[in-house]
C-alpha cells in the first residue's frame, strides 16, 4: 500500500498574477510529483472555500499562505507516514481532518492540491498516464475525446461587463480531431481579431480566459460578431462551427430580474431571449442560462430548448451532489460543467461525475479562468470521458498547456471525438 512520505506546498501566482497553491507529495521510495490549483473569478455560492489570507498589505487579501501553511504543518504532520488505500481513503482524510461543510478550516484549495498530486504519484508509480489514473477513479474506459468548447469572446466578469453574458465559444463541429479543431479555431480567431481591429479600432487585447473582449454594445452583437468571424475564415456557421454561450446569468440577476445589457428582463422574458437566440444562431450549448438562485425557472427553460442545445449547470450545481440530486429531481438541466477546485477533492467530484452520468446527462469538464501551467484538467476531461473540454482560447500558456497535452494524448492514442451528446429527449 502507498505510504506517503511527505507532503509540500507552496504559493505560487496564476494567470492573473493571483497568488494559488502548488502541492507536491512523495510516496515512499518514489520521486515526488506536484500539482496546482486553479481559482475561479464568477464563483458560484455553493463552492466550497477558498482559503485566502485576506491581509489587504498583501496582494490585496488574495495570499495563500495560509492554505500552503495548513499543508505543509498539519496535513503534513497528519498524513506522512501514513498509508491509503485509494484515492478515495486519501480524500477521506482530508475531509475529516478539515471537518467543515465546505472546507473553510484548512480552504479547498490545500485540500485539491493535496488530493491532485497524490493522484499524480500515484499514477507514476504505477507507470501509467494520469488520465488512466482518472478514468480508473469512474471505472472508465476512454477511447474518445471530448469536443472543445473554445472561448472567443468574453463579456460580463472575465472582461470589464461591457456586456452581460460571460463567454462566446466556438464549437469546431466539422473537425476530426484535436489537432484539426485548434487549426480551424486558430483561422477564426484571427478573423475576429481583424473584425475587432475594422469595427472597433482596438488592437488584439485579451480577456481573463484569452478570449477578445471589444466595447460591444449588446450580447446579441457579440454573438453576431462570432457569427461574422465563422464566416470571414471561410466556414459554415450551423456546420464547421457550432456555439455554446456561457451566459453567467447570475452575474446580473438581482430581485428576480435579469439586467441584460440595460434591460430589465423577468425570468420568462430572460427564457425567450435565449430562445431567441437559439432560433438565429447555431448555439448548442448553454451554460448557466439563468440564475443559480432561481431553481424555479430552470425547468422551463430546459423545457423550452433541451430539443436543441445542452442545459448545462455551472453556478447551479457547484459540482456539488446535493445541488444535482435536485437539478435532476426537478429537470433543471441535462449537463454538469464539472470543475474540481469547487468541491474540492478528485474523489468528491467523481460522486458528482457518477450521479449526472446515471441521470444520462452530458459533462463538460471545465478549468477556470485563473489557471497555472499545470495540464492535468486535458488529463481529467480525457479520463473522465467529458463531452465538453472548456478550457478557454487558444492563446495563453496556461490554456495551451492543456490544448498541447490534448495533442499529445491524441498522437499516442489516435482516438475519434465521442458523439455529441443527444438533446431532444425530455429524459435528460
Ligand atoms: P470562473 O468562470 O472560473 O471565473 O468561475 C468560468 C465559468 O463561469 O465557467
Ligand atoms: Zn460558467
Amino acid at each position: 500500500m502507498p505510504v506517503i512520505e511527505r507532503l509540500r506546498a507552496r504559493e505560487i501566482l496564476d494567470s492573473r498574477g493571483r497568488p494559488t497553491v502548488w502541492a507536491s507529495c512523495k510516496l515512499s521510495g518514489r520521486e515526488p510529483c506536484s500539482t496546482s490549483v486553479p481559482s475561479g473569478a464568477s464563483t458560484g455560492r455553493a463552492e466550497a472555500h477558498e482559503l485566502r489570507d485576506g491581509d489587504a498589505r498583501r496582494y490585496r487579501g488574495l495570499g495563500c499562505r495560509k492554505a500552503v501553511a495548513n499543508i505543509n504543518d498539519e496535513l503534513n504532520g497528519l498524513l506522512s507516514r501514513r498509508s491509503f488505500e485509494s484515492q478515495s481513503d486519501l480524500d477521506h482524510a482530508l475531509i475529516d481532518i478539515d471537518s467543515t461543510p465546505n472546507k473553510s478550516r484548512l480552504g479547498a484549495n490545500a485540500l485539491l492540491a493535496v488530493s491532485l498530486s497524490f493522484a499524480r504519484s500515484m499514477a507514476a508509480s504505477s507507470g501509467i498516464p494520469l488520465w488512466k489514473y482518472f478514468a480508473g477513479l469512474v471505472h472508465a474506459d476512454p477511447r474518445t475525446f471530448p469536443r472543445l468548447t473554445i472561448n472567443l469572446f468574453s463579456g460580463g466578469r472575465h472582461a470589464g461587463s461591457q456586456v452581460a453574458i460571460q463567454d462566446v465559444l466556438l464549437v469546431p463541429s466539422s473537425a476530426q480531431s484535436i489537432d484539426e479543431s485548434l487549426a480551424m479555431t486558430y483561422d477564426v480567431y484571427h478573423s475576429a481579431a481583424d473584425l475587432v481591429k475594422q469595427r472597433y479600432g482596438m488592437r488584439l487585447l485579451r480577456a481573463d480566459e484569452g478570449g477578445l473582449a471589444p466595447p460591444f454594445r449588446t450580447s446579441e452583437e457579440m454573438i453576431e460578431a462570432a457569427m461574422h468571424a465563422i464566416q470571414k475564415a471561410g466556414y459554415l456557421p450551423g456546420k464547421d462551427f457550432r456555439l455554446a454561450i456561457d451566459v453567467a446569468a447570475s452575474e446580473f440577476y438581482c430581485s428576480n430580474r435579469y439586467n441584460l445589457d440595460g434591460e430589465e428582463l423577468d425570468p420568462p422574458a430572460m427564457i425567450e431571449r435565449l430562445v431567441c437566440w437559439i432560433d438565429r444562431y447555431p448555439i448548442v450549448s448553454v451554460e448557466d442560462g439563468l440564475s443559480q438562485e432561481d431553481w424555479q425557472h430552470w425547468p422551463h427553460l430546459k423545457r423550452a430548448i433541451a430539443a436543441r442545445s445542452l442545459i448545462v449547470g455551472d453556478d447551479l450545481l457547484c459540482t456539488n451532489v446535493g445541488r444535482i440530486r435536485r437539478a435532476i429531481d426537478t429537470g433543471a438541466a441535462n449537463a454538469l460543467l464539472l470543475k474540481l477546485n469547487q468541491v474540492g477533492t478528485l474523489t468528491e467530484a467523481a460522486d458528482a461525475y457518477r450521479m449526472a452520468r446515471s441521470a444520462r446527462w452530458a459533462v463538460s469538464i471545465s478549468v477556470r479562468s485563473g489557471e497555472t501551467e499545470d495540464d492535468w484538467a486535458a488529463d481529467l476531461a480525457v479520463g473522465w470521458q467529458g463531452d465538453q473540454f472548456k478550457n478557454g482560447s487558444i492563446t495563453q500558456s496556461e490554456r495551451l498547456a492543456k490544448y498541447n497535452r490534448l495533442l499529445a494524448i491524441e498522437q499516442e492514442t489516435k482516438w475519434p471525438f465521442i458523439n455529441w451528446p443527444e438533446t431532444g429527449s425530455s429524459e435528460r
